[in-house]
């Protein structure tokens, strides 16, 4: 006899779901990733594209994912390829390529976790006032080394402390999953969002008014800080390259084009509003992004080492500037220690809030299409990924994740993203996707939108690519 199948889960309340969905965009990307992105692609200049690329990109990728995974979660499908499947049934191709939709963010939880397990670390030292005692950036570089268990004579002189770290950040994860959607994701965004915000305001309040620290540069100020980030430089604008990585971000700090929110969005209910609930998850996002992101990190390194350092840290990327120079920067201000607590504890829940949703899609793709219990699947997850887990421990270089991230984490979603917004505006059709976006929705997009989930989004994609493979000459 055919066992009955449990009903699948579902959120407790909308605000879970905002909740969620924000808790997985804001992430290490908003805080360590978007600071070195634009720092690195012309300061000011990156800007533009960035909000163009939130504008036609990122917001109706949002609203295409929201209402796409709620439309498969109907057929309970919950991931790319069961819901790409429902979408066009005769075509296998589709499916398959869905399978990018688990793959994916199962490749960046692997490093990711990693690094999240660091800032449970530094938040510890921090505590402990171990880095606040460190006053020069050869002794914090040699700290981090020695806390990845890459160099002797440190304060780790062995991978030991980092691998216990990386334990306790993995298990929280895998608990936070096991207990399910509702009891676990749900409660742990719920109550994290919330403190992240606070410590990321305190922070930034506390950098926005340091005015110039050292009285013999006056022109080493918060307002230069602010302006080499905000000053728009326009030369950037003809590079393929800046066009593609502010594509990549928007992708990447909105988690979309990679079938994350797809999941997330297939325990919706069929009424449940999805446009002003999707929107509003990208404005907690951006607010972290731009304002607290964009506030904390420049502007401090900028008041103490000056523009060309500045610059030169922002070129060695997202590593140095957070576990480096921020402890540095930090350690120069009264209350160090508890400021860079804040600082490490920030980055953990928001990385811990990212992580539980790259496990949702492979965790859920085993309970719908191979029909098992969460538990089991929770636990074929753990091992797998434990396992994985451990040659990105201990052979993961950062040319290796910068790699992984350029290829997982703006290429893959720029592409996945593409052929989403294809099927669900030209197979789907625009006519019924328009109608889906708008089912039990509590705003009513600007039509102008029809246009651009259209035309605009899928011809911005490709060009984009295309672009960038003549440039590279591929
Ligand atoms: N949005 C997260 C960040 O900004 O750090 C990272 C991320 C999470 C990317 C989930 C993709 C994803 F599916």
């Amino acid at each position: 006899m055919r066992r009955l199948k449990p009903k699948r889960e579902s959120w407790g309340s909308r605000l879970g779901i905002i909740m969620a969905v924000a808790g997985s965009a804001v992430g290490l990307g908003n805080f360590l990733r978007f600071p070195v992105q634009a720092a690195g692609n012309g300061g000011g200049a990156f800007m533009i594209p960035y909000f163009v690329a939130l504008l036609v990109l990122g917001i109706p990728l949002v609203w295409i994912e929201w209402a796409l995974g709620r439309y498969g979660g109907g057929f309970e499908h919950g991931t790319a390829p069961g819901i790409f499947h429902s979408l066009l049934q005769k075509n296998r191709f589709v499916k398959y390529f869905g399978v990018i939709g688990i793959f994916g963010p199962f490749v960046i939880f692997i490093y990711y976790t990693f690094i999240e397990s660091w800032t449970l670390g530094y938040s510890f030292y921090s505590l402990k006032g171990v880095l606040a005692q460190l006053h020069d950036q050869s002794s914090i570089q040699a700290f981090l080394k020695g806390y990845q268990g890459l160099e002797q004579n440190s304060f780790f002189s062995n991978i030991g402390p980092a691998y216990l770290f990386f334990i306790a950040t993995f298990f929280l994860n895998i608990f936070v999953i096991y207990y399910g959607i509702r009891g676990g994701i749900e409660v742990l965004c719920k109550i994290a969002l919330p403190v992240l915000f606070l410590f990321g305001i305190i922070l930034a309040v506390r950098v926005l008014t340091l005015g110039a620290p050292d009285p013999a540069r006056p022109d080493w100020n918060l307002v230069n800080g602010l302006g080499f980030l905000w000053n728009p430089d326009f030369s950037a604008l003809k590079s393929a390259k800046v066009w593609l990585a502010a594509a990549g971000q928007i992708f990447f700090t909105l988690s979309v084009g990679i079938g994350v929110i797809l999941t997330y969005a297939s325990y919706l209910s069929r009424g449940d509003d999805v446009a002003l609930s999707g929107l509003t998850a990208v404005s907690m996002n951006e607010f972290a992004e731009v304002i607290l992101g964009g506030c904390i990190i420049i502007p401090a390194a900028f008041v103490f080492f000056g523009p060309v350092d500045v610059q030169a840290i922002a070129k060695q990327g997202a590593f140095d500037l957070g576990f480096v120079t921020m402890p540095l920067i930090l350690g120069k201000i009264p209350l160090a220690a508890v400021l860079s607590f804040l600082w490490f504890a920030l980055l953990f829940m928001a990385g811990v809030t990212s992580s539980v949703s790259l496990a949702q899609p492979a965790v859920a793709f085993l309970e719908d299409e191979f029909d098992i219990s969460r538990k089991k699947a929770v636990g074929i997850f753990a091992v797998v990924s434990f396992v994985l887990c451990q040659p990105a421990i201990f052979f993961l270089s950062r040319g290796v994740v910068n790699e992984l991230d350029f290829w997982g984490g703006t290429f893959c979603l720029v592409l996945f993203g593409t052929v989403e917004t294809i099927l669900f505006a030209w197979v789907f059709g625009m006519d019924r996707a328009w109608e889906e976006i708008h089912h039990g929705a509590d705003i009513a997009v600007p039509r102008v939108y029809k246009f651009i989930i259209r035309y605009v989004t899928p011809v911005f994609l490709l060009v984009i690519l295309g672009f960038w493979f003549y440039q590279e000459g591929l």
